[in-house]
C-alpha cells in the first residue's frame, strides 16, 4: 500500500490529539493523526491503538463501515503514520489501562495511510515490554524512537513547564534575562575547559564557559541589578549519572544581595515549582546546616536527610583499647561508627561482600568492623578476636553508638577528613542496601507521594582546600566567593580555616544549586588569587577584565547557580539526567545519534591552524 502524501490526505486536519478524547464526545465526528501503537485483529475487527505525544486512543474498523479502509487497517504495522476519520462512541468495554482516553473510541469510517515505516530497532509500543534486549547505546542512536515513549516525552514537558515557571518567577522579582557569550575565555571553575580555535587569531582559542560566572559579576558592575539566565555550561569532566559535559544552569547574580535575600528567592521558586508540577506543598523556610556539621553527622557535603544513620564518633569509646587499628586512627584520625538497623543478625556471606566488595572495593577503606547485636538478644557478637579487642570495649562501644538488639554497629577508623567521606559513602550503601532510600527507579507516582522532598541549605564552606599532591590551595566553591568579614584575618594566618560566604541547595543527597556572595573588592580579589598561586602577570592575563572593573565602583553582590537538569531529573524521579535532556551524551561523552565527536576534513583543520596528534597505536 503506497502512502497518502500528507498534503493529498483528503481529511481535514486532526480535531483532536490522540490524548484528548472523552467519553462526552460521543457522537462527535473526528479526526485524528498519529501512529500505529498497535493493531488486533478481533472478531472479525481491527482495532488500532492510535498514539502521539498527548495519548492513546483506541480506533475500530469494521468491513461493514468501509471495507476499503478495513482492508488497509489489516496491513498496518507498528509505527506506521494514518489519519482516522470516525465517530467517537463510548467504549463499551471500557478498559483498564489507567489512560485518560480509557471511556472512549473511534469508530472509523475513513482511513488515511500517510507512512509507513520500517521494523523498529526495539519495540516503543505501549503494549510490549519496552526496549526488551535493547541496549543504552541502540537507544541514544536512535534517541527519536527512544523519544516517542510517554516515559522519556513527559519528562521534556515537565522540563518545559519548568522553563516558564521559572522565568516568571524571576520576572515578578525584577530579574532581567540576559545572555552572555557562548565563545569566551577560560574560566576557573575547577573542571578543565572545551576549547574552540579561531581562525582569525591562530594559536588562540575560546573556551566554552564552565558557567557565566564572570559575566553575570560584570554585569552587576554595570548596573543591572538583577540578572538571571537559563544557560547551557560546558566542562570537560568525567561523567556519572548526575553529570553531563553540557548542561543547563538557572544562573542568578543580585546587587546589594544578603545571604537570605537569595534564600528566600530561591526557597519561593522551588515551592512554585513543586506546587505547580507536583501539587505539593514545600516546607519553608528550608533548613540549614553548617558544612562540618553537615560532614561530622554524615559524612557528606549533600547529606541525603529522607533517612536517619547518622555517623557517631567512638574514638573516645575506643582510647586505651589497645587494638592497634584504633589506636593509630586516633593519632590524628577517628574512629567513626554506624548503627545499622535489621544487621545485627547478617550472616558471614553478607558481611564479607560489604567489607571485600564496598568498603575496601569501592570507597578504598582500610576494612570494616562490626559489632553485632543480635535480635534474640545476648552479648555483642565483634568481628575482632576477644584478645585483640577486649569485651569492655566493645561494650562500651556499643552503648556510645546507642546500638539496640537486631541492630549492628559497623567502624571505620582513619584519618580525618577522608575517613568522614568513606563513612558518608558506606551510609548511602547501607540506606539503599537496608531499603532506608525510596527506590529512584520505582513505581512513578506511588514513588513521588511517598517521597519526602528533603530540601537542606549547606552552608559555611571552608573558603579553600588543600590538595596534598598538588601542593597547594584550591577555592573550594570559586575564586570569586566572598570570606566572611570575622575569618579575612585568618585568610593571612591560617587560610584553610578560613570559611566562605558560600552555600549549596541540597535535595536528598543531590547537589541542585550553589552559590556565594562574591569579593567585590580589588584588594581582596587579589589575595585570593594569591592565595591560589596565581601570581600578578596571571592575573592581568585571565582576570584582568574584572580585576579592571572592580575599580570603578563594583557593588557588593551574590548569586547562585541550580543545576536545572537535576531538578528535572529529581521532579520527574528518573534516575539519570538522561532521561531529561532531548539530546545527551553518554558515559564515555559521546552522542550516538549524530556520532560526535567526529573526525573533520583536513581543510577545515588547516583553516584553523591545527594539526593532531594522533596517540601512538597500543601493543
Ligand atoms: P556550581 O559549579 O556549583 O556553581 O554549579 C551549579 C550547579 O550546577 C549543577 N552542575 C551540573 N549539572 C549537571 N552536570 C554537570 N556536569 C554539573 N556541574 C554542575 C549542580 C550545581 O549545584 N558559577 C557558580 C554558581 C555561582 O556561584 O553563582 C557555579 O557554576 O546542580
Amino acid at each position: 500500500m503506497t502512502p497518502t502524501p500528507a498534503h493529498l490526505n483528503p481529511h481535514p486536519p486532526r480535531t483532536h490529539t490522540c490524548g484528548e478524547l472523552r467519553p462526552e464526545h460521543a457522537g462527535q465526528t473526528v479526526t485524528l493523526e498519529g501512529w500505529v501503537d498497535t493493531r488486533r485483529n478481533l472478531g472479525g475487527l481491527v482495532f488500532l491503538d492510535l498514539r502521539d505525544r498527548h495519548g492513546l486512543t483506541q480506533v475500530v474498523l469494521s468491513p461493514q463501515d468501509n471495507e476499503d479502509a478495513y482492508a488497509l487497517a489489516e496491513t498496518l504495522r507498528s509505527e506506521y503514520v494514518v489519519s482516522v476519520q470516525g465517530v467517537a462512541q463510548p467504549r463499551e468495554q471500557a478498559g483498564h489501562r489507567g489512560l485518560a482516553t480509557d471511556g472512549v473510541e473511534v469508530r472509523a469510517h475513513s482511513l488515511v495511510l500517510l507512512n509507513t515505516a520500517e521494523p523498529l530497532p526495539f519495540s516503543v509500543s505501549s503494549h510490549e515490554e519496552r526496549n526488551v534486549g535493547a541496549g543504552d547505546d541502540l537507544r541514544m542512536r536512535y534517541r527519536y524512537l527512544d523519544l516517542r515513549r510517554p516515559e522519556l516525552a513527559n519528562n521534556l514537558v515537565l522540563r518545559h513547564k519548568l522553563y516558564g515557571i521559572t522565568r516568571r518567577h524571576f520576572d515578578r522579582h525584577g530579574f532581567l534575562e540576559i545572555e552572555t557569550p557562548v565563545l569566551m575565555k577560560s574560566t576557573p571553575e575547577g573542571a578543565r575547559d572545551f576549547l574552540v580555535p579561531s581562525r582569525v587569531h591562530p594559536g588562540k582559542f575560546y573556551a566554552l564557559p564552565q558557567s557565566p560566572q564572570t559575566y553575570k559579576q560584570i554585569l552587576m558592575v554595570a548596573g543591572l541589578d538583577r540578572y538571571v539566565q537559563i544557560t547551557k555550561c560546558f566542562r570537560d569532566e568525567d561523567l556519572r549519572a548526575d553529570r553531563q559535559p553540557e548542561f543547563t544552569q538557572i544562573d542568578v547574580e543580585i546587587s546589594f544581595a544578603r545571604e537570605e535575600m537569595i534564600y528566600a528567592l530561591i526557597e519561593e521558586l522551588m515551592a512554585s515549582l513543586w506546587r505547580e508540577l507536583k501539587g505539593v506543598e514545600l516546607e519553608l523556610p528550608f533548613p540549614r546546616m553548617r558544612y562540618d556539621e553537615a560532614m561530622s553527622r554524615y559524612g557528606s557535603d549533600k547529606p541525603d536527610l529522607r533517612f536517619e544513620l547518622e555517623i557517631t564518633d567512638l574514638t573516645d569509646a575506643f582510647a586505651g583499647s589497645g587494638f592497634r587499628p584504633f589506636e593509630d586512627a586516633a593519632d590524628g584520625g577517628r574512629v567513626l561508627g554506624l548503627v545499622a538497623p535489621g544487621a545485627g543478625d547478617w550472616g558471614r556471606g553478607q558481611l564479607d561482600r560489604l567489607d571485600k566488595d564496598v568498603v575496601r572495593g569501592r570507597l578504598k577503606a582500610g576494612g570494616l568492623f562490626h559489632f553485632r547485636l543480635p535480635a534474640a538478644g545476648g552479648e555483642p557478637v565483634s568481628s575482632v578476636k576477644a584478645d585483640a579487642l577486649p569485651a569492655e570495649f566493645v561494650q562500651k562501644a556499643v552503648e556510645a553508638a546507642g546500638a539496640k538488639a537486631g541492630e549492628a554497629v559497623f567502624v571505620l577508623a582513619g584519618k580525618a577528613p577522608k575517613i568522614y567521606g568513606q563513612m558518608g559513602d558506606l551510609r548511602l550503601h547501607l540506606g539503599h542496601e537496608l531499603g532506608l532510600i525510596p527506590n529512584p527507579g520505582g513505581e512513578r507516582e506511588a514513588k513521588a507521594s511517598a517521597t519526602p522532598w528533603r530540601f537542606l541549605w549547606v552552608t559555611e564552606f571552608p573558603l579553600l582546600e588543600y590538595d596534598d599532591d598538588a601542593g597547594r590551595y584550591f577555592a573550594m566553591h570559586h575564586p570569586f566567593t566572598s570570606p566572611r568579614p570575622e575569618d579575612l584575618a585568618t585568610l593571612a594566618s591560617d587560610p584553610g580555616a578560613a570559611r566562605a560566604r558560600a552555600y549549596d541547595l541540597v535535595l536528598n543527597g543531590s547537589e541542585v544549586g550553589g552559590g556565594s556572595i562574591r569579593i567585590h573588592d580589588r584588594a581582596v580579589q587579589s589575595t585570593m588569587f594569591d592565595l591560589l598561586g596565581i601570581g600578578e602577570t596571571e592575573q592581568q592575563r585571565r582576570f584582568g577584565f574584572l580585576l579592571d572593573a572592580f575599580r570603578y565602583g563594583a557593588p557588593p553582590h551574590g548569586g547562585i547557580a541550580l543545576g536545572l537538569d537535576r531538578l528535572v531529573m529529581l521532579l520527574a524521579g528518573a534516575s539519570s539526567l538522561r532521561d531529561v535532556i532531548a539530546f545527551p551524551k553518554t558515559q564515555s561523552a559521546q552522542e550516538p545519534m549524530v556520532a560526535s565527536p567526529d573526525e573533520v576534513d583536513a581543510k577545515q583543520l588547516e583553516d584553523l591552524h591545527i594539526r593532531t596528534v594522533m596517540p601512538a597505536p597500543k601493543g
